[in-house]
């Protein structure tokens, strides 16, 4: 599935603005992310945009979301390659797995929330955080606590930590446009 038909896939589930620019940033990290691993950029970017596209429907039903997600998928005709990711990133429900688009997906989910709340510190201004900004705040835990220091830390495994900071900043200011930031 090419990124524009994802994006419109993802309209006609998610009405939320803020759900929306969540989604293109968790998307925007796993294209990065893809692209330092020498992994598939498209397809990353894709289980990024699709990942929640459950979330509006589930309505707090955290058994759901994620299978919901992915059962959308599959009927919508996309392949486990895209559903299974965006399944088992419900980590909790589905289980875990330490492959490396599973860990980057929650990574990215993480990370843009992040990434996105130093912005909101800096008056909307993503043009001025760094991966020093992130660097800091992450170690603040009442600082966008939501945002899962552990799963972010999972990446680890694939990459260090300052360079996973470097690139979801640059990844997000590369479409801050998009996500109404400066
Ligand atoms: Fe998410």
């Amino acid at each position: 599935m090419e990124r524009a038909d994802a994006i419109l896939l993802l309209q006609e589930h998610v009405v939320k603005e803020s759900l929306m620019a969540h989604c293109r940033a968790t998307a925007a990290i796993m294209r990065a992310t893809a692209g330092a691993l020498d992994e598939d950029a498209d397809l990353w970017e894709v289980i990024g945009i699709l990942h929640d596209i459950d979330y509006e429907e589930v309505d707090g039903d955290m058994q759901c979301h994620g299978n919901a997600g992915a059962a959308l998928l599959l009927a919508a005709g996309l392949g486990e390659e895209v559903a299974g990711p965006v399944r088992r990133h419900n980590f909790e429900t589905y289980g875990d797995t330490d492959t490396p688009v599973d860990t980057a997906l929650t990574a990215a989910d993480n990370m843009s929330g992040l990434v996105i709340a130093c912005a909101m510190v800096k008056g909307g201004r993503l043009s001025e955080v760094t991966a020093k900004t992130v660097k800091k705040k992450v170690k603040d835990k009442a600082f966008a606590a939501g945002c899962n220091r552990d799963r972010i830390r999972r990446i680890e495994t694939y990459m260090e930590l300052p360079a996973y900071y470097a690139l979801s900043v640059a990844a997000l200011q590369n479409i801050k446009e998009d996500l109404g930031l400066s």
